[in-house]
Protein backbone atom coordinates (compact mmCIF):
# COMPACT_ATOMS: atom_id res chain seq x y z
CA UNK A 1 0.00 0.00 0.00
CA UNK A 2 2.03 3.21 -0.80
CA UNK A 3 2.39 5.83 1.36
CA UNK A 4 1.95 8.37 -0.77
CA UNK A 5 -1.58 7.40 -2.31
CA UNK A 6 -2.69 6.92 1.45
CA UNK A 7 -1.60 10.53 2.42
CA UNK A 8 -4.26 11.63 -0.29
CA UNK A 9 -6.95 9.78 1.52
CA UNK A 10 -8.86 8.41 -1.27
CA UNK A 11 -9.44 5.29 -1.58
CA UNK A 12 -11.43 3.20 -4.67
CA UNK A 13 -12.79 -0.51 -4.34
CA UNK A 14 -13.80 -1.03 -7.84
CA UNK A 15 -15.12 -3.62 -10.12
CA UNK A 16 -17.48 -5.20 -6.75
CA UNK A 17 -20.92 -6.38 -6.26
CA UNK A 18 -22.45 -4.02 -3.84
CA UNK A 19 -25.40 -5.49 -1.26
CA UNK A 20 -25.73 -1.57 0.37
CA UNK A 21 -28.41 -2.54 3.05
CA UNK A 22 -29.65 1.13 2.25
CA UNK A 23 -33.29 1.42 3.94
CA UNK A 24 -35.79 1.13 1.90
CA UNK A 25 -33.74 -0.47 -0.90
CA UNK A 26 -35.05 -3.84 -2.28
CA UNK A 27 -32.81 -6.88 -1.81
CA UNK A 28 -29.79 -5.94 -0.42
CA UNK A 29 -29.84 -2.93 -2.71
CA UNK A 30 -28.00 -4.60 -4.59
CA UNK A 31 -25.45 -3.27 -7.29
CA UNK A 32 -24.09 -5.43 -9.46
CA UNK A 33 -20.63 -3.79 -11.17
CA UNK A 34 -20.88 -1.69 -8.20
CA UNK A 35 -18.02 0.65 -6.97
CA UNK A 36 -17.05 2.59 -3.69
CA UNK A 37 -14.61 5.64 -2.73
CA UNK A 38 -13.57 6.86 0.27
CA UNK A 39 -12.51 9.92 1.71
CA UNK A 40 -10.45 10.13 5.16
CA UNK A 41 -12.37 7.28 5.92
CA UNK A 42 -15.67 8.45 5.15
CA UNK A 43 -17.54 7.20 2.31
CA UNK A 44 -18.02 9.48 -0.68
CA UNK A 45 -19.75 7.33 -3.11
CA UNK A 46 -21.53 3.51 -3.30
CA UNK A 47 -23.33 2.76 -6.56
CA UNK A 48 -22.55 1.73 -10.26
CA UNK A 49 -19.11 2.24 -11.45
CA UNK A 50 -20.39 3.42 -14.24
CA UNK A 51 -21.88 6.86 -12.97
CA UNK A 52 -19.41 7.37 -10.33
CA UNK A 53 -17.99 11.32 -10.75
CA UNK A 54 -14.65 10.65 -12.64
CA UNK A 55 -12.68 12.59 -10.65
CA UNK A 56 -13.16 10.35 -8.06
CA UNK A 57 -10.99 7.93 -9.98
CA UNK A 58 -8.19 10.32 -10.67
CA UNK A 59 -5.43 9.85 -7.90
CA UNK A 60 -6.59 7.29 -5.64
CA UNK A 61 -5.47 4.34 -4.05
CA UNK A 62 -7.74 1.64 -6.41
CA UNK A 63 -8.45 -2.17 -5.38
CA UNK A 64 -10.07 -4.05 -7.85
CA UNK A 65 -12.02 -6.52 -6.23
CA UNK A 66 -12.44 -8.88 -9.18
CA UNK A 67 -16.06 -9.28 -8.68
CA UNK A 68 -16.39 -9.97 -5.16
CA UNK A 69 -19.15 -8.85 -2.96
CA UNK A 70 -18.94 -5.54 -0.51
CA UNK A 71 -21.26 -5.71 2.23
CA UNK A 72 -21.13 -2.98 4.94
CA UNK A 73 -18.48 -4.30 7.97
CA UNK A 74 -20.58 -6.54 10.49
CA UNK A 75 -21.76 -5.12 13.87
CA UNK A 76 -22.53 -7.02 17.00
CA UNK A 77 -24.82 -5.29 18.98
CA UNK A 78 -24.87 -7.25 22.11
CA UNK A 79 -22.09 -8.78 23.93
CA UNK A 80 -21.31 -9.34 27.14
CA UNK A 81 -17.37 -9.77 25.58
CA UNK A 82 -15.37 -8.60 28.69
CA UNK A 83 -15.03 -11.93 31.40
CA UNK A 84 -12.73 -13.80 32.81
CA UNK A 85 -12.50 -17.71 32.49
CA UNK A 86 -15.08 -19.37 31.63
CA UNK A 87 -18.46 -22.01 32.67
CA UNK A 88 -17.70 -25.43 31.02
CA UNK A 89 -18.54 -26.78 34.32
CA UNK A 90 -22.09 -25.68 34.19
CA UNK A 91 -22.46 -26.68 30.85
CA UNK A 92 -21.75 -30.13 31.96
CA UNK A 93 -24.26 -29.67 34.87
CA UNK A 94 -26.85 -28.51 32.28
CA UNK A 95 -25.87 -31.86 30.38
CA UNK A 96 -26.60 -33.89 32.77
CA UNK A 97 -30.24 -32.12 33.28
CA UNK A 98 -30.13 -29.27 35.16
CA UNK A 99 -31.78 -26.26 33.67
CA UNK A 100 -30.30 -22.65 33.15
CA UNK A 101 -32.22 -21.01 36.28
CA UNK A 102 -31.56 -23.79 38.30
CA UNK A 103 -27.50 -23.44 37.89
CA UNK A 104 -28.24 -20.00 38.55
CA UNK A 105 -30.29 -20.47 42.02
CA UNK A 106 -27.86 -22.78 43.07
CA UNK A 107 -24.90 -20.12 43.26
CA UNK A 108 -23.54 -20.70 39.65
CA UNK A 109 -24.66 -18.59 36.30
CA UNK A 110 -23.88 -14.82 36.21
CA UNK A 111 -22.53 -14.97 39.91
CA UNK A 112 -19.68 -17.28 39.51
CA UNK A 113 -18.53 -15.20 36.30
CA UNK A 114 -18.66 -12.33 38.76
CA UNK A 115 -16.42 -14.32 41.07
CA UNK A 116 -13.92 -14.79 38.19
CA UNK A 117 -14.23 -11.46 36.70
CA UNK A 118 -13.49 -9.49 40.29
CA UNK A 119 -10.31 -12.01 40.62
CA UNK A 120 -8.35 -10.47 37.56
CA UNK A 121 -6.91 -7.01 36.62
CA UNK A 122 -8.02 -5.06 33.63
CA UNK A 123 -4.78 -6.19 31.79
CA UNK A 124 -5.85 -9.92 32.54
CA UNK A 125 -9.22 -8.90 31.44
CA UNK A 126 -8.15 -7.38 27.95
CA UNK A 127 -6.07 -10.13 27.55
CA UNK A 128 -8.60 -12.88 28.21
CA UNK A 129 -11.01 -10.49 25.59
CA UNK A 130 -8.92 -10.22 22.82
CA UNK A 131 -8.50 -13.40 21.54
CA UNK A 132 -12.69 -13.16 21.66
CA UNK A 133 -12.68 -9.84 19.89
CA UNK A 134 -10.32 -11.68 17.24
CA UNK A 135 -12.54 -14.31 16.42
CA UNK A 136 -15.57 -11.95 15.61
CA UNK A 137 -12.97 -9.17 13.40
CA UNK A 138 -12.01 -12.45 11.25
CA UNK A 139 -15.25 -12.52 10.18
CA UNK A 140 -16.26 -8.89 9.60
CA UNK A 141 -16.59 -7.27 12.16
CA UNK A 142 -15.85 -3.42 12.70
CA UNK A 143 -18.24 -2.27 15.07
CA UNK A 144 -18.95 -3.88 18.43
CA UNK A 145 -21.09 -3.46 21.80
CA UNK A 146 -19.79 -4.78 24.90
CA UNK A 147 -21.19 -4.81 27.80
CA UNK A 148 -20.23 -4.88 31.66
CA UNK A 149 -22.24 -6.79 34.33
CA UNK A 150 -19.90 -9.26 35.97
CA UNK A 151 -18.60 -6.54 37.95
CA UNK A 152 -21.64 -5.65 40.03
CA UNK A 153 -20.10 -3.69 42.38
CA UNK A 154 -18.27 0.25 41.49
CA UNK A 155 -14.80 -0.79 41.47
CA UNK A 156 -15.30 -3.92 39.10
CA UNK A 157 -18.05 -2.55 36.75
CA UNK A 158 -15.67 0.29 35.98
CA UNK A 159 -12.86 -2.23 35.85
CA UNK A 160 -14.90 -4.31 33.09
CA UNK A 161 -15.92 -0.59 31.24
CA UNK A 162 -12.42 0.78 31.00
CA UNK A 163 -11.48 -2.78 29.65
CA UNK A 164 -13.97 -2.48 26.81
CA UNK A 165 -12.39 0.66 26.13
CA UNK A 166 -9.16 -0.35 26.24
CA UNK A 167 -10.17 -3.04 23.26
CA UNK A 168 -11.00 -0.18 20.51
CA UNK A 169 -6.96 0.79 21.33
CA UNK A 170 -5.48 -2.77 20.39
CA UNK A 171 -7.51 -3.26 17.29
CA UNK A 172 -8.67 -1.61 14.50
CA UNK A 173 -12.57 -1.54 15.46
CA UNK A 174 -15.33 0.70 17.34
CA UNK A 175 -16.39 -0.71 20.55
CA UNK A 176 -19.26 0.61 22.13
CA UNK A 177 -20.16 0.19 25.80
CA UNK A 178 -23.04 -0.82 27.71
CA UNK A 179 -23.32 -0.34 31.74
CA UNK A 180 -25.21 -3.58 33.14
CA UNK A 181 -24.76 -3.09 36.41
CA UNK A 182 -28.43 -4.32 37.12
CA UNK A 183 -27.37 -7.79 35.83
CA UNK A 184 -27.75 -10.23 39.04
CA UNK A 185 -27.52 -9.58 42.59
CA UNK A 186 -23.72 -9.93 43.93
CA UNK A 187 -23.36 -12.12 47.16
CA UNK A 188 -22.45 -9.39 49.28
CA UNK A 189 -26.18 -7.56 48.64
CA UNK A 190 -27.56 -10.25 51.09
CA UNK A 191 -30.85 -11.11 48.77
CA UNK A 192 -31.63 -7.06 49.14
CA UNK A 193 -32.57 -6.37 45.34
CA UNK A 194 -33.99 -2.98 46.17
CA UNK A 195 -30.67 -1.83 48.12
CA UNK A 196 -28.40 -3.18 45.04
CA UNK A 197 -30.75 -1.36 43.25
CA UNK A 198 -30.07 2.00 45.26
CA UNK A 199 -26.11 1.36 44.54
CA UNK A 200 -26.38 0.95 40.56
CA UNK A 201 -28.78 4.21 40.53
CA UNK A 202 -27.12 6.46 43.78
CA UNK A 203 -23.16 5.16 42.64
CA UNK A 204 -22.48 3.16 40.12
CA UNK A 205 -24.49 4.77 37.42
CA UNK A 206 -23.81 8.59 38.08
CA UNK A 207 -19.84 7.55 38.53
CA UNK A 208 -19.92 5.80 35.30
CA UNK A 209 -21.47 8.77 33.61
CA UNK A 210 -18.96 11.07 35.01
CA UNK A 211 -16.30 9.18 33.69
CA UNK A 212 -17.88 8.49 30.22
CA UNK A 213 -17.34 4.64 30.74
CA UNK A 214 -20.60 3.66 28.72
CA UNK A 215 -22.26 4.64 25.68
CA UNK A 216 -25.60 3.11 26.95
CA UNK A 217 -27.24 1.60 30.10
CA UNK A 218 -28.54 -1.85 29.80
CA UNK A 219 -30.67 -4.17 32.64
CA UNK A 220 -32.05 -8.06 33.16
CA UNK A 221 -35.47 -7.95 33.30
CA UNK A 222 -36.42 -11.17 35.02
CA UNK A 223 -37.26 -13.65 37.89
CA UNK A 224 -33.64 -14.35 38.94
CA UNK A 225 -32.86 -10.95 38.15
CA UNK A 226 -34.86 -7.72 38.65
CA UNK A 227 -38.72 -6.55 38.51
CA UNK A 228 -39.73 -3.81 36.10
CA UNK A 229 -40.32 -1.51 38.93
CA UNK A 230 -36.82 -1.82 39.97
CA UNK A 231 -35.37 -2.04 35.86
CA UNK A 232 -37.53 1.44 36.13
CA UNK A 233 -35.33 2.81 38.74
CA UNK A 234 -32.18 2.23 36.68
CA UNK A 235 -33.34 3.81 33.50
CA UNK A 236 -34.83 6.97 35.27
CA UNK A 237 -30.97 7.73 36.53
CA UNK A 238 -29.98 6.52 32.58
CA UNK A 239 -32.37 9.02 31.36
CA UNK A 240 -31.40 11.76 33.97
CA UNK A 241 -27.90 11.00 33.00
CA UNK A 242 -28.45 11.29 29.15
CA UNK A 243 -27.39 8.15 28.68
CA UNK A 244 -29.89 6.31 26.27
CA UNK A 245 -31.05 1.91 27.36
CA UNK A 246 -31.78 -1.39 26.54
CA UNK A 247 -33.13 -4.31 28.46
CA UNK A 248 -32.66 -7.94 28.53
CA UNK A 249 -36.36 -8.59 28.14
CA UNK A 250 -38.73 -11.52 28.08
CA UNK A 251 -36.05 -13.99 27.85
CA UNK A 252 -37.29 -16.67 30.32
CA UNK A 253 -40.54 -15.67 30.96
CA UNK A 254 -42.94 -12.27 30.23
CA UNK A 255 -42.47 -9.58 32.67
CA UNK A 256 -43.66 -7.30 30.12
CA UNK A 257 -40.09 -6.04 29.75
CA UNK A 258 -40.59 -4.86 26.04
CA UNK A 259 -43.01 -2.69 26.84
CA UNK A 260 -41.07 -1.51 29.49
CA UNK A 261 -38.20 -1.14 27.28
CA UNK A 262 -40.54 0.83 24.54
CA UNK A 263 -42.18 3.10 27.57
CA UNK A 264 -38.56 4.38 28.21
CA UNK A 265 -37.73 4.67 24.29
CA UNK A 266 -35.28 2.17 24.34
CA UNK A 267 -32.36 1.63 21.60
CA UNK A 268 -33.78 -1.94 21.75
CA UNK A 269 -35.10 -4.95 23.21
CA UNK A 270 -33.04 -7.92 23.65
CA UNK A 271 -33.78 -11.51 23.49
CA UNK A 272 -37.82 -11.71 23.62
CA UNK A 273 -38.60 -14.96 23.44
CA UNK A 274 -41.06 -14.72 25.76
CA UNK A 275 -42.99 -11.14 24.32
CA UNK A 276 -46.47 -10.78 22.93
CA UNK A 277 -48.32 -8.96 21.08
CA UNK A 278 -48.91 -5.74 23.05
CA UNK A 279 -45.00 -5.86 23.74
CA UNK A 280 -44.18 -6.27 19.91
CA UNK A 281 -46.92 -3.21 19.04
CA UNK A 282 -45.26 -1.35 22.03
CA UNK A 283 -41.36 -1.26 20.57
CA UNK A 284 -43.62 -0.64 17.21
CA UNK A 285 -44.46 2.74 18.55
CA UNK A 286 -41.25 4.05 19.73
CA UNK A 287 -38.81 2.47 16.99
CA UNK A 288 -37.58 0.20 19.49
CA UNK A 289 -34.96 -2.66 17.72
CA UNK A 290 -35.87 -6.51 18.88
CA UNK A 291 -32.47 -7.91 18.83
CA UNK A 292 -32.78 -11.28 18.60
CA UNK A 293 -30.35 -13.62 20.02
CA UNK A 294 -30.64 -17.17 18.74
CA UNK A 295 -27.49 -18.59 19.93
CA UNK A 296 -28.59 -17.51 23.60
CA UNK A 297 -31.72 -20.09 22.37
CA UNK A 298 -29.69 -22.67 21.43
CA UNK A 299 -27.10 -22.91 23.63
CA UNK A 300 -29.87 -23.06 26.88
CA UNK A 301 -32.16 -25.09 24.72
CA UNK A 302 -34.93 -23.20 25.01
CA UNK A 303 -38.02 -23.71 23.10
CA UNK A 304 -40.30 -20.44 22.76
CA UNK A 305 -39.04 -18.53 20.04
CA UNK A 306 -39.24 -15.01 20.12
CA UNK A 307 -42.25 -13.88 17.84
CA UNK A 308 -40.62 -13.18 14.92
CA UNK A 309 -44.09 -12.88 13.05
CA UNK A 310 -45.37 -10.40 15.23
CA UNK A 311 -42.16 -8.20 15.06
CA UNK A 312 -42.95 -8.27 10.84
CA UNK A 313 -46.57 -7.51 11.37
CA UNK A 314 -45.81 -4.88 13.27
CA UNK A 315 -43.06 -3.06 11.55
CA UNK A 316 -40.65 -3.75 13.96
CA UNK A 317 -37.04 -3.82 13.20
CA UNK A 318 -34.68 -6.48 13.74
CA UNK A 319 -30.95 -6.75 15.02
CA UNK A 320 -29.09 -10.25 15.03
CA UNK A 321 -26.67 -10.73 17.62
CA UNK A 322 -23.94 -13.39 19.21
CA UNK A 323 -24.86 -12.70 22.56
CA UNK A 324 -21.48 -13.60 23.65
CA UNK A 325 -21.00 -14.86 27.17
CA UNK A 326 -19.45 -17.16 29.30
CA UNK A 327 -22.80 -18.50 30.35
CA UNK A 328 -25.77 -18.23 28.14
CA UNK A 329 -23.78 -18.14 24.65
CA UNK A 330 -20.28 -18.58 24.59
CA UNK A 331 -20.58 -17.40 20.66
CA UNK A 332 -18.11 -15.68 18.51
CA UNK A 333 -18.99 -16.14 15.37
CA UNK A 334 -21.72 -13.87 13.41
CA UNK A 335 -22.01 -15.33 10.48
CA UNK A 336 -23.23 -18.84 12.38
CA UNK A 337 -25.45 -16.38 14.49
CA UNK A 338 -27.23 -15.50 11.04
CA UNK A 339 -27.62 -18.98 10.34
CA UNK A 340 -28.89 -19.84 13.33
CA UNK A 341 -31.37 -16.70 12.98
CA UNK A 342 -32.65 -18.24 9.94
CA UNK A 343 -32.57 -22.12 10.88
CA UNK A 344 -34.38 -21.98 14.18
CA UNK A 345 -36.18 -18.51 13.89
CA UNK A 346 -37.19 -18.57 10.24
CA UNK A 347 -35.19 -14.94 9.55
CA UNK A 348 -35.22 -14.36 5.60
CA UNK A 349 -31.31 -14.03 4.35
CA UNK A 350 -32.24 -10.58 3.81
CA UNK A 351 -33.25 -9.54 7.56
CA UNK A 352 -30.55 -11.53 9.00
CA UNK A 353 -28.22 -9.40 6.53
CA UNK A 354 -29.73 -6.26 7.50
CA UNK A 355 -29.91 -7.75 11.12
CA UNK A 356 -26.08 -7.94 11.93
CA UNK A 357 -25.29 -4.22 9.61
CA UNK A 358 -28.19 -1.54 9.54
CA UNK A 359 -30.55 -2.65 11.92
CA UNK A 360 -27.55 -3.57 14.75
CA UNK A 361 -26.36 -0.06 14.04
CA UNK A 362 -30.11 1.48 14.59
CA UNK A 363 -29.54 -0.59 18.03
CA UNK A 364 -26.84 1.47 19.24
CA UNK A 365 -27.81 5.00 17.91
CA UNK A 366 -25.08 4.65 15.46
CA UNK A 367 -27.43 4.77 11.94
CA UNK A 368 -26.16 7.81 11.18
CA UNK A 369 -22.40 6.60 10.62
CA UNK A 370 -22.19 2.80 9.99
CA UNK A 371 -24.47 -0.02 8.87
CA UNK A 372 -24.88 0.86 5.37
CA UNK A 373 -22.72 1.11 2.06
CA UNK A 374 -24.02 5.32 1.99
CA UNK A 375 -22.36 8.23 1.33
CA UNK A 376 -21.54 9.90 4.76
CA UNK A 377 -21.45 7.14 6.53
CA UNK A 378 -17.82 5.62 7.77
CA UNK A 379 -16.09 3.37 5.16
CA UNK A 380 -16.73 0.42 7.11
CA UNK A 381 -16.72 -2.52 4.80
CA UNK A 382 -16.39 -6.44 4.58
CA UNK A 383 -15.45 -7.89 1.22
CA UNK A 384 -16.56 -11.53 0.55
CA UNK A 385 -15.45 -14.51 -1.74
CA UNK A 386 -18.70 -15.35 -2.09
CA UNK A 387 -21.30 -15.37 -5.39
CA UNK A 388 -24.18 -14.17 -3.90
CA UNK A 389 -25.55 -12.77 -0.45
CA UNK A 390 -27.32 -15.72 1.19
CA UNK A 391 -23.82 -17.37 1.17
CA UNK A 392 -23.19 -15.73 4.49
CA UNK A 393 -26.39 -17.01 6.27
CA UNK A 394 -26.22 -20.76 4.42
CA UNK A 395 -22.46 -21.57 5.62
CA UNK A 396 -21.77 -23.21 9.12
CA UNK A 397 -18.05 -22.82 10.21
CA UNK A 398 -17.02 -21.76 6.64
CA UNK A 399 -15.41 -18.20 6.75
CA UNK A 400 -15.49 -16.42 3.69
CA UNK A 401 -14.48 -13.04 4.42
CA UNK A 402 -11.85 -11.82 1.81
CA UNK A 403 -10.79 -8.29 3.33
CA UNK A 404 -12.12 -6.36 6.10
CA UNK A 405 -12.03 -2.56 6.08
CA UNK A 406 -12.66 0.07 9.62
CA UNK A 407 -12.51 3.22 8.78
CA UNK A 408 -11.03 3.18 5.29
CA UNK A 409 -8.17 1.19 6.10
O1 LIG B 1 -27.72 -12.39 27.71
N1 LIG B 1 -29.67 -12.85 30.28
C1 LIG B 1 -28.78 -12.39 30.96
N2 LIG B 1 -27.52 -12.23 30.63
C2 LIG B 1 -26.82 -13.06 29.72
C3 LIG B 1 -26.35 -14.28 30.37
C4 LIG B 1 -25.20 -13.99 31.17
C5 LIG B 1 -24.60 -15.20 31.83
O2 LIG B 1 -25.23 -16.25 32.04
O3 LIG B 1 -23.43 -15.05 32.13
C6 LIG B 1 -27.61 -13.32 28.47
O4 LIG B 1 -28.12 -14.41 28.22
FE1 LIG C 1 -27.04 -10.72 26.89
Amino acid sequence: MGGENEKSGLRLWRNARLATMAEGAAGFGIVEKGALAARDGIIVYAGPEADMPASLGQGAETVDCAGRWITPGLIDCHTHLVYAGNRANEFEMRLAGATYEEVARAGGGIVSSVKSLRAASEDELVAQTLPRLDALMAEGVTTVEVKSGYGLDLDNEKKSLRAARLLDGERKVTVRTTCLAAHALPPEAQGDKDAFIDLVAGTILPEVAAEKLADAVDGFCEGIAFSPEQIARVFDKAKALGLPVKLHADQLSNLHGAALAARYGALSADHLEYTDEGGAAAMAKTGTVATILPGAYYFIRETKKPPVDLFRRHGVKMAVATDSNPGTSPLTSLLLTMNMAATLFGLTVDECLAGVTREAARALGLLDKTGTLEAGKSADLAIWDIERPAELVYRMGFNPLHARIWRGQ
